[in-house]
């Protein structure tokens, strides 16, 4: 038997049933054996995101950094603090293309596994003289809380969430993994901590027998966190998600999925380790947990209109026109070369895609940054 799956075992004989919340810290964060610690996310792994998928991306996300370093006044250093940044990609597209602020934009890397640190080093090469990476978010000696960003591109939905469910009496329950006949199984049980009283209560109010919902308890730690490492600045958190009750009335049987090297499948218990596990976001519980840490809320949209606010359209007519004239002069693979830029941009804007991701941004003691066009 695997290591992690036995480990599984071995703490559900040792202790009873796991909350979900236990199960996913172990299968995806596991320090040898769990999911993020054995993989590196982004392109070429079991799924995609925008910043691995073009670096068009990045540098329309470098005119919203830009535009935020213009706010506060263009203070030297204006520090990217990026939890979870992956194959450092997006920050890659950022350093590349920040033209005048490049000077003085440091990006923070908060990353817990050193393998991909090590990876992300390499990937940024010279540009990671700009860099430093701690695995702590908030401040440390050597990291101190200053003007910037935090920012958060796809993290939240991998944080361990709690699995509510409503029962046939209408009370809220909890979903645990144990084990049966050498399998693992989910059984339903009283709640496994107080803090889950307030989003049980809200199910009730609101859900029918059978919903399920998911509860990030570790949200408002990082948030406290993530509200040190900025004495004054900005929040920026892009993910899968919706706001309540939607996000459970879309979703009456919860939102947790995973992918894995065959693609998409909905049983988190199947191949734990092997597997991402992901929950969708819910952001009634950021605009809260931001807003009791001293953030303030100002934008929530879909990532096809926050995009579209730092110029999307003009790259795309820009790039089609490109791929035009490319082509009229008989530059045919230079106008395939464009055309297939075109087409990851306009990836990112797509329906049923990476358009309907959800970006949310608060302010700290900052002005709301305006991009210019
Ligand atoms: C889906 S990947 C996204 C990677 C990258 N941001 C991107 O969009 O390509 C999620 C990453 O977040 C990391 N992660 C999850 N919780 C975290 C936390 N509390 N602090 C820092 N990283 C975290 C995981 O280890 C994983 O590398």
């Amino acid at each position: 038997m695997r290591p992690l799956l036995e480990e599984v075992y071995e703490r559900i004989r040792a202790g009873g049933p796991l909350p979900y919340d236990a199960f996913m810290r172990l299968v995806l964060y596991h320090p040898d054996h769990g999911y993020y610690a054995t993989r590196v996310p982004g392109s070429g792994g079991d799924y995609g995101t925008s910043p691995s998928l073009t670096p068009w991306f990045g540098r329309l996300v470098a005119r919203e950094l830009s535009a935020m370093w213009d706010a506060v006044g263009r203070p030297d250093p204006f520090t990217v603090v990026e939890a979870g940044a992956g194959r450092a990609d997006l920050a890659a597209a950022v350093l590349e293309s920040a033209g005048d602020f490049g000077g003085a934009l440091r990006w923070r890397f908060v990353e817990r596994f050193g393998e991909i640190a090590d990876l992300q080093r390499r990937r940024l090469g010279a540009l990671a003289a700009s860099a430093e990476w701690s695995e702590q978010l908030g401040p440390g000696p050597h990291t101190p809380a200053g003007c910037g960003c935090v920012l958060a591109h796809e993290v939240l939905d991998n944080f361990p969430v709690h699995v509510l469910e409503v029962a046939p009496s209408g009370d809220v329950c909890e979903v645990y993994v144990g084990e049966e006949h050498g399998r693992l199984i989910e059984h339903l049980g009283p709640l496994s901590d107080p803090a889950l009283r307030s989003a049980a209560e809200a199910a009730r109010a609101t859900l029918s027998p059978g919903h399920r919902l998911e509860v990030n308890l570790d949200l408002d730690g990082w948030m406290g966190e993530a509200a040190a490492a900025v004495a004054r600045g900005y929040l920026l958190i892009v993910d899968y998600g919706d706001v309540e009750p939607d996000l459970w009335l879309r979703n009456p049987g919860g939102t947790m999925v995973t992918y894995g090297t065959d693609g998409f499948g909905e049983e988190p218990l199947t191949d734990p380790g092997l597997r991402d596990v992901t929950a969708e976001v819910n952001f009634s519980a950021v605009d809260r947990a931001a807003r009791r840490h001293g953030f303030e809320p100002q934008l929530y949209c879909s990532q096809r209109e926050w995009l579209a606010s730092l110029g999307h359209g003009a790259l795309a007519d820009s790039l089609e026109l490109a791929a035009d004239r490319a082509a009229a002069d008989g530059r045919h693979t230079d106008a395939m070369a464009i055309e297939a830029d075109l087409s990851e941009v306009r990836c990112l804007v797509g329906h049923l895609g990476y358009g309907d991701i959800r970006v949310f941004r608060a302010t700290k003691a900052a002005p709301v940054p305006v991009v210019a066009m």
